[in-house]
């Protein structure tokens, strides 16, 4: 597919990344034995790819305004348009070495996010969409999945870890979903289970309380494979309440229902 320069910048920018945390990835494989020593090396990796993805995106737009999750929010000269990274997306995989975790970079335009890329660069597979152009991994078309039986439908999700004040919910969502399903998988990265619901690996995804960062190219990519993007309660955005749900439209509604108890 032939994307628009910006789009470009944004896939150099991530590849780029990649190729840094594959090779922090390797290392940290050797670190697992002390947790804090690996600890300490995820978080270099996270500032050293953000600090790539800022080079790249602030040399090709100086203008475009930022917020990044290790680096925070700057106003560009330009107020309409920003870019939204995380660096890292799923980084307790990759402190355990578990190959499952993205560069996630989209732009905002007006309020709007116009463009995302999720990049898995352990596995190699570029996820990409821009508004009305489709969504593409590497240089296959995404469609999300033609399932309408709930019971055949596999469903992701982030469970809260230790003692965020939304892990009751969480669990309750699961106790009432996993009796109508094929089951739910728990991987650890919200730009990947964005994109697999873009791809159609995963029939729906729900969290609460994820930032901006982790969802918006992720929700730019689930749009133009077909997919139907609404909030858990009614009245939120996503974008700026931080909790979201995602299906084939086939679904949608069944699966909302349940998640949202209504
Ligand atoms: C996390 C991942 C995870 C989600 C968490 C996020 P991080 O991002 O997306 O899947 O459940 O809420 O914070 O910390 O690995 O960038
Ligand atoms: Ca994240
Ligand atoms: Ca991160």
């Amino acid at each position: 597919m032939q994307g628009s320069a910006n789009l470009n910048i944004m896939i150099k920018a991530a590849r780029k990344a990649g190729r840094s945390l594959v090779k922090d990835f390797r290392e940290v494989e050797n670190l697992q034995v002390s947790m804090k020593g690996a600890g300490d090396f995820v978080s270099r990796a996270d500032t050293a790819a953000e600090d790539i993805i800022r080079t790249e995106l602030r040399e090709a737009r100086p203008n475009y305004g930022w917020l990044g999750e290790e680096t925070g929010e700057e106003a560009g000269e330009d107020p309409t348009r920003r870019w939204i990274v995380d660096p890292l997306d799923g980084t307790t995989n990759f402190l355990h070495g578990l190959p499952h975790w993205a560069v996630s970079i989209a732009l905002e335009h007006k309020g709007e996010i116009v463009a995302g890329v999720v990049f898995d660069a352990a596995k190699d597979e570029m996820f990409f969409a821009e508004k009305g152009a489709g969504a593409w991994m590497n240089d296959r078309r995404l469609r999300v999945s033609g399932r309408s039986r709930m019971v055949e439908c596999i469903f992701a999700t982030g469970v809260p870890f230790a003692a965020k004040k939304t892990l009751p919910a969480t669990l309750q969502d699961l106790a009432r979903l996993m009796p109508h399903c094929a089951g739910v998988r728990r991987w650890g990265s919200a730009a990947l289970d964005l994109a697999y619901v873009a791809a159609g690996r995963y029939d729906g995804y729900w969290e609460r309380e994820i930032n901006a960062w982790d969802m918006a190219a992720g929700l730019v990519i689930v749009r133009e494979a077909g997919g139907l993007v609404g909030p858990l309660r009614e009245g939120h955005d996503p974008l700026v309440h931080g909790d979201v749900l995602v299906a084939n439209e086939a679904i949608y509604n069944s699966f909302a229902g349940i998640i949202r108890n209504t």
